[in-house]
């Protein structure tokens, strides 16, 4: 395994590198029986007959530079084409390398574990003069894998083992047959890049049937691709190369009809004298092969029930998480819980699991003890999910105090470390509330992370809300929070602070990075060496709603203490100097303190533990900082909102914009007190709202953009709501009801659903690999639940009324029957005729990879996103551009061609924003 990284680093980089490889696998077969009317299944299913082994021989080719997320639009092959005979003579160009060559080389692994460098490089002189961009690199990685069939017995061909491929920290992989011909399209699969624990394997089917006879040899390619935001710089281990390091793990297994316990993926609450601190239980299950259907479940013990939500289903190799419902009549004393769940295959066989989770029983706190309790909630309504929570040392006497939100750095499980519910000191009269952010990494506290995050408040007001024992215990519904966090969680911090701003009560970032590319620059693109800067630019609107400076306009009143270690090598301290010196441009009076640390590093225990930070947490959550109780009765006289997609900033002072004139573009809106007159600029706004309790501004005369506005005595009204129409701003009086918040503005929202992801395939066979693949990343990177189906019995669904509001992912172009379906609907500026694609009324030529955002069929909120393609090859290049993680640069739709491979975002042939209600927004769109 790897050499252990010091632990600081661990924090924002490669937590955990050997921590957790063990848990894969560990499924529990032992715990099945069937009562089945089939003879085809088996108690165990691993193939112990069939073997693989892995060469430890690799071929390396590298390194070339790359930016991060940039192997997402070039071929994870890169720089050649596997369909073509490989020349390991051949040379290719690489910046890096003296001489601008590198040729293929070679690396050895031991014991499942690889580590490549390329020491010949003068990454010194690189670093001088390009900083971190210039570590960051790609290899490619190759080795050769022997598939061998059971000696002598009878084989049944029809019980052939499918791979499951382990790849942490490696990007992409895929497994070759030893001789493929021209036109062959090797499915890519991505690896647990970020190493996060319980990761599923992939399950790769061998992509040519092995000889029942004897040894068949396949090859494994890997895309290995060195960040330093997984990796780290590399001096911080005392190195001047940087090393890639790769662990993997193959295993063979049949595909029988059968369910597994997956312990990894179960969620229980821990139990306080008796009492689930949540009602919401999870039981991680495996189809090791079949469709199955969850029907039922039943707690085998104590005065409880348990239901099955919803009605979840299993597609042959899928894991999910089962979310049960607990009813309890009495306090459950014992030490686990033990449960029969019900589950039917599409063949009609039954399956019974026994399913036993051990829990945490213990006391009530009290006021010299409490260690952190772990409570569970149903995230999105269709996800089991746990936090940790710290209670207050007294119960609150009268005023409710407002809980504090806690942000983890990044590769940090609080469920095994328990460091960073360590690092805050237990408030006196506040609970501090340690959400997942869905996982060790999630989104960076965006999308479903930041999500999550606001869902724990609600989440630990119910379970205290629930039982009356517990209510001298409870904050207020609705609650604003105090909002801190580490790293990742500081630029968390200050990414949730600047667009709820109404929500936080004040921030304590600490050693936070103020946005990806700031953090590591994208100079050395290969991209940017061909796509057209304006196209560029529509690309990278999809990161604006992240770039967390653009948003401190949002901040310029907030009470904020910002933290950073003076000496820190992870997340460099001008950052938060930047962040802070951004904020006081927009208000030199700015309630800002700045904190540097001399000396010290990336994390440091005393880094919240110390009497300015506990000072400042207690007078804030009091409401007796400096200014803050003056600032409640008396807001800013002035401000400017920011934002880039409406949807997701909630209101500053009461002010929300609502439509944007441009969608794609920045928009700012700033209010002014002056005299008794309102004065109100906008630049891209096309509606926004008042809520007039929240502003507390009084409200005489309201001059919008130099144009007085009649309020008609309205401000009685709970929402005022404005629209620009034909260059006029009118007063809706019946507010923001006719009027849609805009669910698009990046493809990166399909992420924020409602419910389960639904996948849906032409039919079960065609694309059921990809969807399985997007369902496991979806699993690993952040636990969100995904239902797979045909476009059949999607229609039918709909129909039916029974699709349920979860966003959907369409895969595969005109021959699937529910992308027809919904693009006959003519709701968005799209349009499918005789098999062709029209966008905006351009014809896409086919052979192209298209992907689009698409209203919700049924729910206003929701989204749909089709990744439209006619072809296996174009389906793999739209599969790889998904966005399962933040920074890859699609917006909400785009057209890129096979000459991607070679050139990232050069090979994008068009792209775009839509306009509201789903209209064609020219300025925003490059065809
Ligand atoms: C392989 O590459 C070498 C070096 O560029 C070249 O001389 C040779 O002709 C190539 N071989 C083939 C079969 O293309
Ligand atoms: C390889 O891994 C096995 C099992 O984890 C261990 O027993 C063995 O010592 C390892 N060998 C080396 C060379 O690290
Ligand atoms: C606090 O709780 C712990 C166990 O959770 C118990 O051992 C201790 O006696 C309690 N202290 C008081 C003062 O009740
Ligand atoms: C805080 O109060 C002081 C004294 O009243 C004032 O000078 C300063 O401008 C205030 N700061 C903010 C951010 O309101
Ligand atoms: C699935 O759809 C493809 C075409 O999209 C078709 O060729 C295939 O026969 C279908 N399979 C089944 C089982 O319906
Ligand atoms: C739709 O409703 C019909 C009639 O109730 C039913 O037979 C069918 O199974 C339903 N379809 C789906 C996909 O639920």
């Amino acid at each position: 395994m790897f050499q252990r990284i010091s632990f600081h680093l661990t924090l924002l980089a490669v937590a955990g590198v050997s921590l957790f490889a063990t848990t894969v696998m560990a499924s529990e077969p032992q715990h099945i029986f069937h009562t089945s009317n089939s003879n085809i299944i088996a108690d165990s299913t691993t193939s112990s007959e069939w073997t693989v082994s892995v060469s430890d021989d690799w071929d390396v080719l590298g390194p070339f530079p790359i930016h991060a997320r940039e192997q997402h639009f070039l071929s994870p092959s890169y720089p050649i084409d596997l369909s073509e005979e490989i020349n390991f003579s051949a040379q290719f160009s690489s910046s890096y390398a003296d001489g601008g060559n590198v040729g293929w080389g070679k690396a050895k692994s031991i014991n499942g574990s690889l580590s490549v460098s390329f020491p010949d490089i003068r990454w010194e002189s690189l670093r001088a003069t390009e900083g971190w961009a210039a570590f960051q690199h790609h290899t490619l990685l190759r080795t050769v894998i022997t598939v061998s069939p059971p000696s002598g017995s009878d084989i049944d061909p029809k019980y052939i083992p499918e791979l499951q491929v382990s790849v942490v920290q490696g990007s992409f992989f895929t497994v070759l047959p030893s001789h493929v011909g021209p036109g062959f399209v090797p499915a890519w699969y991505a690896g647990n890049i970020y190493d996060l624990s319980g990761s599923m394997p992939q399950t790769v089917q061998l992509p040519e049937q092995p000889s029942l006879t004897t040894s068949t040899t396949y090859y494994l390619y890997i895309s290995g691709d060195y960040e330093i935001r997984l990796f780290g710089d590399p001096s911080s281990r005392e190195h001047q190369v940087p090393e890639l390091q790769i662990t993997y793990a193959l295993e063979l297994e049949l595909p029988l009809q059968t369910l597994l316990v997956q312990a990894t993926h179960h969620i229980v609450p821990d139990f306080v004298d008796g009492w689930a601190f949540g009602n919401t239980v999870g039981v991680g299950l495996r189809s090791v092969g079949g469709w199955w259907t969850i029907t039922r479940a039943e707690l085998l013990s104590g005065s409880a029930e348990v239901q099955v939500l919803s009605e979840p289903h299993l597609a042959p190799s899928q894991t999910r998480i089962i979310p049960l419902q607990l009813t309890q009549h009495g306090a459950l004393m014992m030490t686990e819980l033990e449960f029969l769940i019900y589950a039917t295959s599409s063949f009609g066989m039954q399956s019974t699991i026994h399913v036993t989770i051990p829990i945490k029983q213990r006391q009530e706190w009290n006021t010299t003890e409490a260690d952190a309790i772990k409570a569970t909630y149903l995230f999105s309504a269709s996800t089991p999910t746990a936090f940790l929570v710290k209670p207050p040392v007294y119960e609150d006497s009268g005023s409710t105090r407002p809980p504090i939100l806690a942000l983890h750095g990044a590769g940090l499980d609080i469920f095994v470390h328990d460091l960073w519910p360590k690092a805050l000191p237990r408030q006196q009269y506040s609970w501090t509330i340690f959400p997942t952010g869905r996982t060790a990494w999630g989104l960076d506290w965006h999308g479903p992370s930041a999500d999550d995050a606001w869902s724990t408040v609600s989440a630990l007001y119910n379970i205290l809300d629930r039982r009356p024992e517990w209510h001298r215990w409870r904050y207020a519904e609705n609650t604003r929070v105090l909002i801190l966090g580490h790293s990742n969680g500081g630029q968390g911090t200050w990414y949730m602070a600047a667009r709820y701003p109404d929500r936080v009560l004040a921030a304590i970032p600490a050693a936070a990075y103020i946005k990806s590319q700031a953090y590591v620059p994208l100079t050395l693109s290969r991209s940017a060496h061909y796509i057209d800067p304006v196209l560029r630019s529509i690309l990278e609107t999809s990161l604006t709603p992240d770039d967390n400076d653009l948003f401190l306009s949002n901040l310029a009143h907030t009470p904020i203490l910002a933290i950073h270690g003076g000496n820190d090598d992870n997340v460099p301290v001008w950052h938060t100097r930047e962040a802070v010196s951004v904020l006081k441009t927009w208000n030199p009076n700015a309630n800002i303190i700045y904190k540097e640390d001399p000396g010290e590093k990336h994390w440091y225990p005393s880094v919240f533990d110390n009497g300015i930070v506990q000072d400042f947490i207690h007078h804030a959550l009091e409401g007796t900082l400096p200014n803050q109780t003056s600032q409640v009765a008396n807001p800013p006289t002035s401000f400017t909102l920011t934002v880039s997609v409406p949807r997701e900033i909630s209101s500053l002072n009461g002010w929300r914009i609502i439509q944007l004139a441009v969608p794609g573009r920045l928009a700012r809106l700033s209010v002014a007190m002056d005299d008794g007159t309102l004065i109100v600029k906008t630049r891209n706004v096309l509606a926004f709202s008042i809520n007039p309790a929240l502003s507390s501004m009084s409200m005489g005369q309201l001059l919008i953009d130099n144009i007085p506005v009649d309020l008609h005595g309205q401000l009685e009204a709970s929402q005022l709501t404005f629209v620009l129409r034909h260059h006029h701003w009118h007063m809706e009086s019946d507010g923001l009801d006719n009027i849609d918040v805009q669910s698009s503005g990046r493809m990166l929202n399909i992420l924020t659903s409602s419910g389960p992801l639904m996948i849906v395939c032409p039919n079960r066979t065609t694309h059921l690999s990809a969807a399985l693949r997007l369902a496991r990343d979806l699993d690993t990177y952040h636990k969100l639940s995904v239902e797979i189906m045909e476009a059949e019995s999607a229609i039918e669904h709909e129909i039916n009324g029974t699709l349920g509001s979860g966003n959907l992912v369409i895969l595969g172009g005109a021959t699937n029957a529910f992308t027809k379906h919904l693009l006959a609907a003519g709701r968005a500026a799209l349009q499918l005729q005789e098999g062709t694609l029209l966008l905006g009324g351009n014809a896409v030529r086919s052979g192209l990879a298209t992907l689009f955002l698409h209203p919700h069929p049924i729910n206003p909120a929701g989204l749909a996103l089709v990744l439209f393609a006619d072809d296996e090859r174009s389906l793999e290049r739209a599969l790889r551009l998904f966005p399962i993680r933040t920074g890859i640069t699609v917006p909400d739709w785009l057209v890129v061609s096979d000459e991607a491979d070679k050139i990232g975002t050069g090979g994008v042939v068009s792209a775009g924003v839509w306009g509201n209600d789903w209209t064609w927004n020219e300025p925003m769109s490059s065809f």
